[in-house]
């Protein structure tokens, strides 16, 4: 058989950490092994059945069947605006200010393409989402800065710790993986730094309504407008597999991101869009979390809080999220090695060197119910699969 060479910008990118850990995990499965899964951050619960309806009759509609524009439907927008009035308090132009996208990670990809020429800097966390310093950086042919986030700052980026002149700085709280979180006074300061030198702040806010405790997610956007913000419905309504997103921000921004996509995609499928805006529709006036999502959220929870308990029982040092579904703790080894003793005891879990950043880390998500999350608590005390 011919064998094809890939481009050079291709071979940079790291075999996609999921991909390996799903090989690990199907050996085992193979092989008749009960796995508990706490590798991948994809919702086990089901999409709410009113959304799924609301994409079912949309996709019976033939103008529904057709492209739909690079920036997105104009309801699906004005929806999006409509929900950050709600949410934030802000004042969001529909026509100007908001691009739907085919998830958020298409829209982290294409900001970079949009306006990073070769050579340039962006800078990114480590640990942080892989997109940000693979494919926007290494398909634009950019430089990435990794500044370190630690542990003694709450995981939070020190703004004072990154290079000037960089064309892009990514960043994300509710945090993948730490699960950190951050206040519009902390945003405000990161705002005022890229503002002063030059650099697009681009606010990845897919986990916006992740939260806890009482807890609500800021936008960057009550920092300040110009700057790029982006959602997901993925995380929040289970909706994964739809791959829809939002990108909301400085016009200038959004017109790059549709000018990008009119060339690559034409716009997310319209029955989808759709779905989407009857996801938002559950909001109500007050822009609080909906009962759908509220009650998804408390499994969450529940979930986070027996894993927590059950890892500090077992010696871990572990803080308690207040957002996201990941725990994020010191396994106090090399986390490949912590890894793959886990895999011998028929458990997925994530090392944190996958997100860059200091060796030692693992990343836990609760996407298994809570019986089996004992369970696992307890092959990790036994020592042992059976
Ligand atoms: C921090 C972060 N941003 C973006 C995404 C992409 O989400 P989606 O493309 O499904 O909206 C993910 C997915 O895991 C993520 O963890």
């Amino acid at each position: 058989m011919t064998t094809f060479e890939q481009a050079d910008r291709l071979k940079q990118i790291p075999p996609y950490l999921f991909v390996r850990l799903e090989k690990l995990s199907a050996e085992k499965r193979a092989a008749g092994w009960d796995m508990i899964d706490f590798g991948i951050g994809d919702p086990d619960l089901p999409t709410p059945d009113c959304i799924v309806e609301a994409m079912c009759e949309a996709a019976k509609v033939n103008a529904n069947q057709k492209y739909s524009s690079s920036q997105g439907e104009k309801d699906l927008r004005y929806a999006v605006a409509a929900w950050y009035k709600r949410r934030f308090g802000l004042d969001i132009d529909p026509d100007t200010q908001v691009c739907i996208t085919i998830g958020s990670k298409e829209a982290i990809f294409n900001i970079a393409q949009a306006f990073v020429n070769n050579g340039e800097m962006i800078i990114a966390p480590s640990p942080g989402y892989p997109v940000y310093s693979g494919a926007a950086t290494l398909f634009n042919e950019a430089k990435c800065v990794q500044i370190p986030l630690r542990k003694e700052k709450d995981w939070l980026l020190d703004v004072d710790e990154c290079p000037k002149g960089a064309r892009m700085l990514y960043l994300n709280y509710p945090n993948n993986p730490t699960g950190a979180t951050c206040d519009v006074a902390y945003l405000k300061k990161v705002y005022d730094w890229c503002q002063e030198n030059g650099t697009i702040l681009c606010y990845d806010n897919a986990y916006s309504e992740m939260c806890y405790d009482g807890y609500q997610a800021p936008s960057a956007l009550q920092a300040g407008p110009d700057c790029i913000e982006f959602g997901s419905f993925s995380k929040t309504f289970n909706m994964t597999g739809f791959r829809l997103g939002y990108a909301v921000g400085n016009p200038d921004l959004i017109a790059g991101l549709k000018k990008c996509k009119g060339q690559i995609d034409s716009g997310a499928p319209i029955f989808i869009q759709k779905a989407a805006i009857a996801a938002l529709e559950l909001y109500g006036d007050d822009g609080k979390l909906p009962k759908a999502i509220a009650d998804n959220m408390a499994v969450y929870a529940e979930r986070r809080k027996v894993l927590v308990d059950g890892l500090r029982e077992l010696g871990y040092k572990v803080d308690m999220p207040k957002g996201t579904f990941y725990v994020w703790f010191d396994c106090g080894k090399n986390s490949t090695e912590f890894t793959q003793e886990m895999v011998e005891l028929g458990i997925i879990v994530t090392p944190g060197t996958g997100f860059g950043g200091q060796e030692g880390y693992i990343r836990m998500t609760v996407t298994e119910p809570v019986e089996r999350i004992r369970l696992a608590l307890e092959r990790m005390r036994r020592g042992s699969y059976q």
